[in-house]
């Protein structure tokens, strides 16, 4: 009997055993939502549920929405018209389906949800997921279910509890969150009404999830939060750490070889976090670090606390202890009162911090933010105008930067297969997407690999025959080369 067999018989039990239950996840938003749609995926398997892509096949339709612009809840409604026609489709068959709104939007917008589309039958905010199989009970019996209490600490310790079930092997590179919440009240932004105040994960639940990912295969993982450098959890002692602690911490464990976070604040970079880029070779060189506008005027207006120069010393900084990182930014245009000499000042800035790579955004209004109520709206034009302006500068300098990679050889976690026969698609310590021909074995180990060319999306790679799963012990070569260029 050949392997595929075997596998096809074990599968085919499964299924006679457990009952045949498929959920259909859809998931918005920021790599907080990917990674609790995992969670959510952790919770509903032993409940007999299996993940399907096919909305038609869903006993179970779950999306995680986010709020974070008034597009991004937009698409959520009418994702929800498409899910009624095929309920309806079902019901004629006599097969039913529920349909769940998660995440962001549904925190905000509670009972408005199952008002405007009565096919939802509940709504959970972030903080219940660990609540689903409860939740899903009560709304078999036809109950409008809304779920959206605040309880960040119960949703850790429960998912912590799933997610130390023994798992199917995890793909190379995961998410972690430590951190949740937000204190920050920037003025255009809902995340501390969405996500609530700022909580932060214990060193040793996050220690121990790391440790049985790495475990399950994983090799790269990325601490997430809203606020993730402003994570200061405690250890068995009591005592509070800091990202840059933690990093040094995780570094220690057997397998992780790749450390990522995100998403920082610049007011919380400390120098502890800096100096782990410096030190740890297991710290990837790249930092998320978003400053929205480069005008004073502006930043004081959005309550980002801090000025341009801070901005620019900070950069300096990090730059000095890690000088082939790649930074990336997040930037809003239009905001209340932007000029065009403010918005000649975030051009200025991004000129002078020149970036890897960064995402940029139209202002939009967010009931019950500050910002929305702001005189001074800038008209959709301008925000147009502004934006494709911006966009353009950026794409030049991610297209240097990706350029400046040609020749290079660097570590590359290959992660999965690649859209041709024979290919496989990893990361560059800069977080670039590599194409390269290698065989199907090497999913899940480290490469070296010479970046032979440079395509719009990503880059194509050779591997580099003789090294065989660096563990990133060619940082210090790629670190030399990037002071020669
Ligand atoms: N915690 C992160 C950002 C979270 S939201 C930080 O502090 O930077 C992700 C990005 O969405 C933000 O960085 C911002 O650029 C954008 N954004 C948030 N609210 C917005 C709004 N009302 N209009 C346009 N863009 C917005
Ligand atoms: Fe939103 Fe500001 Fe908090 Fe980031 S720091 S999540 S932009 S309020
Ligand atoms: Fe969106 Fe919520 Fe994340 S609003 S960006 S899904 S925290």
């Amino acid at each position: 009997m050949t392997h595929r067999q075997e596998t096809e018989v074990v599968a085919d039990k499964a299924q006679q055993t457990a009952p045949k239950r498929k959920v259909f996840m859809r998931t918005y938003g920021c790599q907080m939502n990917v990674y609790d749609s995992e969670r959510m995926n952790d919770v509903l398997g032993p409940q007999g549920y299996s993940a399907t892509e096919n909305l038609e096949d869903a006993d179970l339709v779950i999306l995680n929405t986010c709020h974070i612009r008034e597009k991004a809840a937009e698409k959520v409604y009418s994702e929800l018209g498409r899910i009624r026609k095929v309920k309806e489709e079902r019901a004629l068959s006599g097969k039913d389906m529920m349909v769940g709104v998660a995440g962001c939007v549904a925190q905000a917008e509670g009972e408005e949800i199952s008002r405007r589309a009565p096919i939802v039958d509940l709504v959970f905010g972030p903080q219940s997921y660990h609540r689903l199989p409860k939740l899903l009970d009560e709304a078999k019996t036809g109950k409008k279910v809304v779920e959206t209490e605040f309880d960040i600490d119960a949703k850790f310790e429960h998912l912590s509890e799933h997610a130390a079930k023994p798992v199917m092997k995890r793909p190379p590179a995961a998410f972690l969150t430590v951190q949740e919440g937000c204190d920050k009240f920037c003025t255009f932004c809902v995340v501390p009404y969405t996500r609530g105040a700022e909580v932060s994960r214990s060193v040793q639940q996050i220690v121990e999830e790391a440790e049985r990912m790495a475990a399950s295969g994983v090799r790269e993982v990325t601490l997430l939060g809203q606020n993730v450098n402003a994570w200061h959890g405690e250890d068995a002692d009591g005592k509070t750490w800091g990202l840059g602690r933690l990093l040094y911490r995780l570094s220690e464990i057997d397998g992780l070889d790749r450390l990522r976070y995100t998403t920082s604040h610049p007011r919380d970079m400390d120098d502890e976090l800096i100096e782990a880029h410096r030190d740890l070779k297991t710290v990837m060189p790249y930092l998320h670090l978003p400053v929205q506008s480069g005008s004073d005027k502006i930043l004081a207006a959005m309550n980002r606390k801090h000025t341009r120069d801070e901005y620019f010393r900070l950069i300096d900084r990090i730059r000095n202890a890690a000088p082939d990182i790649a930074l990336s930014c997040d930037f809003i245009v239009g905001f209340p009162g932007e000029t065009d000499q403010d918005f000649e000042d975030t051009m200025d800035l991004i000129r002078r911090v020149e970036y890897g790579s960064a995402f940029s955004f139209k202002y939009s209004q967010r009931p019950g933010t500050p910002g929305a109520t702001m005189g001074d709206q800038v008209p959709e034009d301008v925000k147009s105008a502004r934006l494709a302006e911006l966009q353009e500068l950026v794409a030049a300098q991610t297209k240097a930067f990706n350029a400046s990679r040609l020749g290079m050889t660097c570590d590359v976690l290959l992660e999965r297969k690649g859209r041709n026969p024979g290919q496989l698609v990893g990361k560059s310590p800069w977080l670039q997407a590599v194409q390269l021909d290698a065989p199907e074995e090497l999913i899940g180990t480290i490469q070296a690999v010479e970046i032979v060319k440079i395509g719009s999306n990503s880059l194509f790679g050779r591997l580099n025959a003789g090294h065989h799963d660096l563990n990133g012990s060619s940082q210090d070569a790629i670190k030399e080369a990037a002071f020669d260029a």
